[in-house]
This record gives structure tokens, C-alpha cells and sequence, in this order.
């Protein structure tokens, strides 16, 4: 629960070191960390809907910067799975709550990652919060073939209910 800590990107990284391609939802101290831990022929890949120039620098990772997601993806507040949590200063929260105008920039990056690759990562690890987590893992989930790792961070906590509910799938 809470931040990522040590103990969380320690494990991940053991799990990792021999995969050869990455998909990270959700940039920041933990890219820093598996871009590190990574071998220099591993296609590592990080989304994150807004631009952060540390991670910029790293020569490593393939940054994506927009949407994961396009809007028919999203859970609205009409399908049965919606959870109305703390979202109100996310911008999921706007797009959900006021519409599609909401959604600037690029959008369905996770799709476009894989037709780019022509395959699923061997590691994908979740980390946007708990807007997007259903949505991607259904986006996913499809491409996950024996051996791929699927990480989801903050699972049980209780504002990030569709990790649970990705979970629940699983
Ligand atoms: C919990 S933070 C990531 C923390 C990071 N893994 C770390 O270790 O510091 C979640 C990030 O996911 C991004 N995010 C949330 N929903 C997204 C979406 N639909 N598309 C792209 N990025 C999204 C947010 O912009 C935010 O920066």
C-alpha cells in the first residue's frame, strides 16, 4: 500500500532481470529503478499521461507520454463495474465525470506499444492508479502468454478497487 517502497521494486526487479521486453504503467521512482536493473538488449517501455524530465534522460526506456487508454475503454459511472472512489482530482476523474473533451493529448498508447512490438511484454507492470487498472489489464490480458509476469501495485488498497477487481479476473 502507500508509495512503492524498496522492499516492492527489489522484489520486482528480481523477477525481471532476464526479460527482454517491458511495459511499465505509471512513470517515476520505479522506472529510475528497473532502468538500472535491466540489460542493455531489453526493450523496456514507460506511459505516463504527463511528461517528467528525469525520466526523459534515461537512455534506456522507451517513454510513451499520453493516454494508455482511449475513452471507449475508460468505466463509466452506467457499467456495472464502476467504482466511485476518490477520483476528483485525477485526471481520469474528469474524463470519466465530464467526457470525452477531457482527454488531450495522444491516447491508446498500450495498443499502439504492442502493434509496435507485434507482441505482449514478458513483464507488465501496473502502476497508474486506480483509474486505469481494469481497463489495461483487459487490454492486455490477451497478449500474456506463459511465463510473462503481470504486476499490479497496490492491490488491496482502497482506493485502487480495480486493481482488486483485476485481480479478481486474474
Ligand atoms: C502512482 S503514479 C506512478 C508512480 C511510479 N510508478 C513511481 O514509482 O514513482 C501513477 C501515474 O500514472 C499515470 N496515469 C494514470 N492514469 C493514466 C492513464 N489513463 N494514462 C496514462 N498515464 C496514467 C499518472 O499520470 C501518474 O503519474
Amino acid at each position: 500500500m502507500g508509495s512503492l517502497i524498496k522492499q516492492d521494486i527489489e522484489l520486482l526487479i528480481s523477477y525481471l532481470r532476464e526479460k527482454k521486453y517491458i511495459i511499465e504503467i505509471g512513470s517515476g521512482r520505479s522506472t529510475k529503478l528497473i532502468s538500472r536493473n535491466i540489460k542493455d538488449d531489453t526493450v523496456f517501455y514507460s506511459i505516463n499521461l504527463f511528461p517528467i524530465s528525469k525520466i526523459n534522460k534515461l537512455k534506456n526506456v522507451r517513454y510513451k507520454i499520453g493516454w494508455l487508454i482511449k475513452y471507449e475503454d475508460f468505466i463509466l459511472p452506467k457499467d456495472k463495474d464502476f467504482v466511485k472512489a476518490s477520483y476528483n482530482n485525477l485526471p481520469d476523474g474528469d474524463v470519466v465525470f465530464k467526457g470525452k473533451s477531457f482527454m488531450k493529448g495522444e491516447c491508446d498508447l498500450l495498443r499502439k506499444i504492442i502493434t509496435e512490438q507485434g507482441r505482449g511484454p514478458d513483464v507488465f507492470f501496473c502502476d497508474s492508479g486506480e483509474y486505469s487498472a481494469l481497463p489495461e489489464w483487459k487490454i492486455i490480458k490477451p497478449y500474456m502468454v506463459k511465463n510473462s509476469i503481470v504486476a499490479f501495485h497496490n492491490i488491496y488498497h482502497e482506493k485502487q478497487q480495480y486493481y482488486f477487481l483485476s485481480y479478481k479476473v486474474l
